[in-house]
C-alpha cells in the first residue's frame, strides 16, 4: 500500500485530481469508479476546475459509481445519483450513455444489480475511488461474518443509517438498503484509491490498514490488492506505525 499524507485538504483534494487526470490524459476512455459522501467533494470540484481549464477532458471516459440507496429515485436530492449530477457529472463533458448507476427503484433488484455486474465485467475499472465509513465499511460492504463478491442489495448497519442521517431530516427518513458494488467488484479495479479525511476516522484506518484482515472491517481485504493509493490528511492518520 502507498500511503500518502497531507497537511490540507486542498492538497490532498488537487493530489487525487492528478491521479485521475493523468490517468484520463494517458487513457482517454478510461473506466472510473466514483463515490458519493463528503469525502470526494472537493475531488470532484478539483476535477470540474480541470475541465474548465481545459487539462481533462472527460468525453470518452466511462464511470461506474459504487451504490446507491433502494427506493430512491434518481431525481430525489438524497440519491446518489442527484450527488453525481450535482457534483460531477453536469459540470463536465462526460456523455450521459457513459454514465453507469444502480437504481434503487428497479422493481427487479437483483436483476439490476447483475446487470449492473455485467456491464462492469464489460469495462474493467481502471480506478476505483474510495471512501471509509466509520465501521470500516467500503461502498455499503458492512462488517459481517461473509462479504458478497458482486453488486447485491444490502441492510445498512445502523451506524452507517445514523452517519449519513446528516443529509436526511431525520434518521427515520434514511433507507434501510442499499445496492453496492461487492468486494470482489471492486477488488478487480486495476488501481484503488482510498481517500479518508478527520480524527474521527484515525481508529478505523488504523483497524483497516494496518489491522487483521478481516470481513468484520471490510476495506482491511484492501491489503490484499496489488495497487491501492491511500491518501489521508494528518489527523485520520495519526495513529498509524
Ligand atoms: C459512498 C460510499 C461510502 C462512503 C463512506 C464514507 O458512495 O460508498 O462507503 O464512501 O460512507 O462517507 P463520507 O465520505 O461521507 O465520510
Amino acid at each position: 500500500m502507498n500511503i500518502k499524507f497531507f497537511d490540507s485538504q486542498q492538497q490532498l483534494d488537487d493530489f487525487a485530481a492528478g491521479i485521475f487526470m493523468d490517468l484520463i490524459n494517458n487513457k482517454p476512455d478510461a473506466v472510473l469508479g466514483l463515490a458519493t459522501g463528503s469525502t470526494p467533494i472537493g475531488l470532484y470540484k478539483a476535477l470540474v476546475q480541470g475541465c474548465k481549464d481545459n487539462k481533462v477532458s472527460f468525453k470518452e471516459a466511462y464511470t461506474f459509481n459504487l451504490d446507491e440507496y433502494s427506493g430512491v429515485t434518481p431525481d430525489n436530492e438524497q440519491s446518489y445519483s442527484y450527488f453525481m449530477h450535482q457534483n460531477l457529472f453536469n459540470l463536465v463533458d462526460l456523455q450521459a450513455d457513459h454514465i453507469h448507476l444502480l437504481d434503487g427503484t428497479a422493481s427487479d433488484a437483483e436483476a439490476e444489480c447483475k446487470s449492473f455486474e455485467e456491464k462492469l465485467a464489460q469495462k474493467p475499472l481502471d480506478i476505483q475511488l474510495l471512501g471509509l465509513g466509520h465501521n470500516g465499511h467500503i461502498a455499503f460492504n458492512e462488517p459481517a461474518d461473509n462479504l458478497s463478491a458482486q453488486t447485491h442489495v444490502v441492510q445498512l448497519d445502523e451506524k452507517t443509517r445514523q452517519a449519513n442521517a446528516r443529509f436526511f431530516d431525520s434518521i427515520d427518513e434514511v433507507p434501510t438498503h442499499a445496492m453496492t458494488m461487492g468486494i470482489g467488484s471492486i477488488m478487480k479495479a486495476k488501481q484503488i484509491l482510498l481517500m479518508v479525511r478527520g480524527a474521527d476516522k484515525a481508529e478505523i484506518v488504523k483497524k483497516a490498514l494496518q489491522g487483521p484482515i478481516t470481513t468484520q472491517v471490510p476495506a482491511s481485504l484492501l491489503q490484499l490488492h496489488a495497487n491501492v493509493t491511500v491518501l489521508l490528511d494528518q489527523e485520520a492518520g495519526r495513529m498509524l506505525d
